[in-house]
């Protein structure tokens, strides 16, 4: 039996769940610690070229493979190079890395669906730094509050998913991102009238080369990758169920510039009060738990706003977890012909059991050290954002740019597409400039880990 397969119901809708992919709590979380970490200015630019010399082609490349494949990660490489051929390992990997990267993002989600609960429960108004801390400190040390935020992110996500793609994932992206970009434009406006927003300016768009180390360099390379959500088969996954008439050239542009625009954003929200209240900057993963409270506990309206701001971070995670769960459901429906809701349900429990070590890592498991130094938490993800997001994307450049024919690709150009300058740009870019970047960046980590 053939049954049709699914397609976006619109180009916009398709638009706005890659972006809700991409757009997470890389952009909101991590770029400002990372950028804060390599000194602002320098890391940004370095930061956007990566976007544009790496992240645009190559999300194109995934969007291509998918749509040309029509099936899931793993499927798409099965049916393009062949069943047997050892291509299809990326996207195993893909799958593997989406569905370990779940498991560990539904715990750092958690916090914050806890987190607009306490902000809605008036616990973090008008108290004090230290208050503050302890309390970002006893969510930490209880596993059973954890799973219980890990569980009904988990759910949450689940839920979405099993609805499918027109009535799960696009309906609800149509929801959550405008909300997203709203709340963030009025945190952004808020920032901008505080006493720290030039310094904020001054910090993240002047370049001071001299704060810029090599390894900084090629860390704003790897960001680029993970902000993008490449590598993990997500972008194959969801270029698959896109009409072929569609411009994927536009389409990268227009998801890479959401998520550009949503981390400046976020930076240009977050740093003017980390300014003005005189916080560290590279204050690392406790920056935006422990320190955003502290600020909105003061300001006018702070209670409203650090629910705005919580919600947020909730919605960005969940429309970025959605389609982590996307890439393994989808193969178990196209590859093993199992039902939407029975491959979703099997996998958030899978996801659900992978993630218990990684709650127990803030607490009961603390000092258990499977690999190194690293905790069992930290491990998944250096494990997968260091090593298996940047391989896969370097998979993905070298397959598009050398394996297949260029009569193949080609069509990148021939739909509809935009200028006649777009395809050799593309190509070049992807023979060459991507591959280069990417593995200085993975052979960079690995001498550094
Ligand atoms: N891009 C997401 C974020 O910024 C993370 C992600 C990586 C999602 C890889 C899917 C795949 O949070």
């Amino acid at each position: 039996m053939t049954t049709q397969r699914s397609q976006w119901a619109s180009r916009i809708g398709f638009v706005l769940a890659a972006s809700g992919s991409s757009i997470g709590l890389g952009n909101i979380w991590k770029f400002p610690y990372v950028a804060g970490k390599n000194g602002g200015g320098a890391f940004v630019l370095v930061y956007l070229l990566a976007i544009l010399l790496v992240g645009i082609p190559i999300m194109m490349a995934e969007f291509y493979l998918g749509r040309e494949g029509g099936k899931d990660a793993i499927g798409t490489f099965a049916r393009l190079a062949g069943k047997r051929s050892p291509w299809c390992l990326v996207g195993w990997a893909g799958v593997a890395a989406a569905f370990i990267l779940l498991s560990f993002y539904a715990v750092v989600a958690g916090w914050c669906f806890d987190y607009v609960l306490k902000s809605a429960c008036g616990a973090l108004t008008l108290v004090s730094a230290g208050e503050i801390a302890s309390l970002f400190g006893e969510l930490l040390s209880s596993p059973g509050q954890m799973i219980f935020w890990q569980t009904a992110f988990l759910l949450a996500t689940g839920l979405i998913v099993s609805r499918g793609i027109q009535n799960g994932i696009e309906r609800w992206s149509k929801i959550f991102m405008p909300i997203l970009f709203l709340l963030l434009f009025y945190l952004f406006l808020h920032g901008l009238f505080s006493s720290g927003a030039a310094q904020a300016a001054h910090f993240l768009f002047f370049p001071d080369f001299t704060s810029l180390t090599s390894m900084g360099l090629l860390e704003a390379v790897g960001h680029a990758f993970f902000t993008l959500s490449l590598g993990a088969g997500v972008m194959i996954t969801y270029g698959s169920y896109l009409d072929r008439q569609a411009d994927l050239f536009s389409m990268a542009v227009k998801v890479t510039s959401l998520d550009t625009l949503v981390a400046l954003l976020a930076g240009m929200a977050i740093f003017p009060v980390v300014f003005s209240a005189g916080l560290d900057p590279a204050a690392g993963p406790g920056l935006v738990f422990q320190t955003i409270p502290i600020v909105f506990s003061t300001a006018p309206m702070g209670g409203l706003l650090a629910i705005l701001f919580f919600l947020l971070l909730a919605f960005a995670a969940l429309s970025s977890s959605i389609s982590m769960l996307e890439v393994t459901v989808a193969w178990l429906v196209d590859e093993k012909r199992w039902s939407r809701v029975k491959a979703t349900s099997l996998l958030c429990c899978g996801a659900f059991i992978l993630g218990l070590p990684s709650v127990f890592s803030f607490n009961l498991l603390q000092h258990w050290t499977p690999v190194g130094s690293l905790t069992f938490f930290d491990f998944c993800d250096r494990l997968v954002t260091s090593y298996m997001l940047p391989l896969g994307g370097l998979a993905v450049a070298l397959y598009s740019g050398w394996f297949l024919k260029r009569s193949a690709t080609q069509q990148l150009a021939n739909l509809h597409c935009s200028a006649s300058w777009v395809y050799p740009a593309w190509h070049f870019l992807i023979r060459y400039i991507a591959p280069m970047a990417v593995a200085s960046v993975f052979i960079q980590q690995l001498m550094t880990s």
